[in-house]
């Protein structure tokens, strides 16, 4: 069972723990089991894959669980979002996310995600430069402070790179490469798997 913690703070930012399959939770709750691992069974939980229930999760609202120690944020995309990416080629580095260790071969779309759940984000939040944490930017023009055209996405505050809805770095940022999309598969309509792929044919 996942346990939200939804914090509707300025940033809106959403963050859930989750408890991972293989029986080890996310955070400080299951300190004391996870101590009493083997030191093998600790490098497998690390590793396992995470289970996400987003069926709360209202569009254009940033979900940020844990995955093998790194911030995995999964976003439900509005249409307005989603056809803004289209129109963005010609300002980004790599839109077409042709760095194939940037994301599975599934996820090689200008949504960069499932053609099954296109509008379905889900990326690893950790900037492709020397590791910051990106913020989102979600709000359009200048309600962003991101200048008058700014269609929204995602801005690393350490060195000033900017990656769209579907975390694709724009061009002239310190940062080389988009965002890392994980593998994941689908459980149901609210429910993904972080870390494992779909089955076959499923993607
Ligand atoms: S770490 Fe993000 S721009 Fe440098």
């Amino acid at each position: 069972m996942s346990e939200q913690n939804v914090n509707k703070g300025r940033r809106r930012m959403l963050t859930l723990a989750t408890s991972a399959i293989g029986a080890v939770g996310a955070g400080f709750a299951v300190t004391p089991f996870v101590l009493s691992m083997t030191p093998s069974a600790r490098a497998r939980a690390a590793g396992a894959p995470v289970e996400v229930d987003f069926s709360k999760l209202e569009e254009g609202v940033l979900l940020t669980v844990e995955w093998q120690g790194k911030p995995v944020w999964i976003v439900k995309r509005s249409d307005a979002m989603m056809q803004k990416l289209a129109t963005l080629s010609d300002l980004l580095s790599d839109p077409d996310s042709e760095v194939e260790s940037q994301q599975p071969s599934y996820a090689q779309n200008v949504a960069r995600s499932q053609e099954t759940h296109p509008n379905i984000s889900v990326m690893v939040g950790i900037c492709t430069h020397l590791g910051c944490s990106p913020i989102e930017k979600f709000a359009v023009g200048p309600a962003s402070d991101m200048g008058d055209d700014w269609p929204g996405g995602y801005f690393c505050p350490c060195h000033g790179s900017k990656f769209d809805m579907a975390g694709r770095v724009y061009k002239n940022v310190p940062a080389p490469t988009n965002l890392p999309v994980p593998p994941f598969r689908f459980l149901s309509e609210t429910q993904i798997l972080v870390g494992e792929n779909p089955e076959e044919g499923k993607a």
